[in-house]
């Protein structure tokens, strides 16, 4: 089944007999039980509920995976997966993450005795893994560099190596990138961007393949207690229902903008891999059947990029991305202002960057809402 067939229809679960065509929203913190030591399925929602595991579903027949689990926020569905880790353990990551990735990392993690190093580059990542490497953590692409990673490449490592791949597909999703299917092991979402899809919704996603693993995940998620809403569940659902054709229309939209940022005079540089010229084009030709909505730009001129933000008017100065409304992002002052100025500023976040998560208004609009403000 085509997965935007998917998308619109879900699982194939039902949990009522009215033949409700969407997924009711089961309102109970708990749940009656038919006599001692019979279950319906459902005891306690902490644990789990219906209109979440219909979520849960939906989202792993769409990365192709066995299960998947759902949490709050992308940030609660990583701290639950670093629940993982113990004491002495080391994980390799890419070196240009979510900000918020970072702090996790440096912050948390590393202070409950797990620790990081980061990587570059295929040989980086081979060359930094010790014997305590559990792990490889990638996002693809980078937020906010827009840097590729080969995925399957990474998998024959991690394989040979024994270790976890987790991929965060928060920037491609399902419609145009399915990790598992490349040999990553877990698959992360910030549900809160492109599979909600509305500016209106926190979550995330953990999708794995391997059922042993997933009960580990489920274990965790019950007992720290981060799980989504039924209520969050059930708007998840609903924007999942558009998905596809989102990604569709907000990466014609991208590419149209990268296009036109490419002739201005006060642009340095535009990284977007759809364009040919983006070093990592060719590897997200063969490993995703898309480029995205997410593009990042860099300014000749602090000004230039202030000016940019103040500007703005279709399109909304605001972190998050992967919304039907435009966004524009100072990632030096938002989303990544908790890296060290040094490794910021070596990954090119700095005060000339922008990042643009392009959303369902008309291209041209989109485009003469940037030309105003770049004048
Ligand atoms: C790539 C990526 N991963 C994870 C997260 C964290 O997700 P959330 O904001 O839903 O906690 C974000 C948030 O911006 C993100 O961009």
């Amino acid at each position: 089944m085509d997965i935007s067939t998917i998308c619109v229809h879900g699982c194939d679960k039902h949990y009522d007999t009215t033949g409700a065509i969407a997924v009711p929203i089961f309102a109970s913190s708990t749940f009656a039980h038919p006599g001692v030591g019979k279950s319906t399925g459902f005891d306690y929602s902490r644990s789990q509920n219906p209109t979440k595991e219909y979520l849960e579903h939906t989202v792993a027949a769409l990365e192709g995976g066995t299960q998947a689990v759902a949490f709050s926020s992308g940030m609660a569905a990583l701290g639950a997966l670093m629940e993982l880790f113990s004491p002495g353990d080391h994980i390799v990551a890419i070196d240009d993450l979510y900000g918020g990735t970072y702090r996790l990392f440096s912050h948390i993690s590393q202070k409950n005795g797990v620790t990081f190093s980061y990587a570059g580059s295929m040989e980086d990542i081979n060359r930094e893994i010790t014997p305590a490497t559990k792990a490889v953590f990638i996002e693809t692409p980078t937020n906010p560099m827009m840097r590729v990673t080969d995925i399957a490449a990474v998998a024959q490592i991690t394989r040979q190596r024994n270790l976890l791949l987790i991929v965060d597909n928060t920037f491609l999703t399902p419609v145009f990138q399915r990790p598992l299917s490349l040999g990553a092991d877990i698959v992360l979402h910030s549900g809160t961007k492109y599979l909600g899809g509305h500016n209106d919704t926190l979550s995330g996603m953990l999708v794995v393949k391997d059922n042993a693993l997933a009960e580990k995940l489920r274990f965790i998620s019950k007992t720290t207690g981060a799980g989504l809403s039924p209520f969050d569940s059930f708007l998840i659902v609903r924007g999942i229902k558009t998905l596809a054709i989102r990604m569709e229309r907000q990466q014609e939209t991208a590419l149209a903008a990268a296009k036109w940022l490419t002739g201005q005079s006060k642009i340095k540089a535009v990284h977007y891999i759809g364009l040919p010229e983006h070093p990592g084009y060719e590897i997200s030709s063969r490993q995703a059947s898309g480029f995205g909505g997410m593009l990042s730009f860099t300014v000749k001129e602090e000004q230039t990029a202030v000016s940019i933000l103040e500007r703005v008017k279709v399109i909304k100065y605001a972190e998050s991305l992967g919304g039907v409304e435009s966004l524009i992002t100072y990632p030096m002052l938002q989303t990544h202002a908790d890296l060290p100025e040094s490794e910021r500023i070596a990954r090119g976040i700095d005060a000339c960057l922008l990042r643009l998560s392009v959303g369902l208004e008309a291209p041209d609009d989109i485009i003469a809402d940037l030309k105003q403000a770049l004048e």
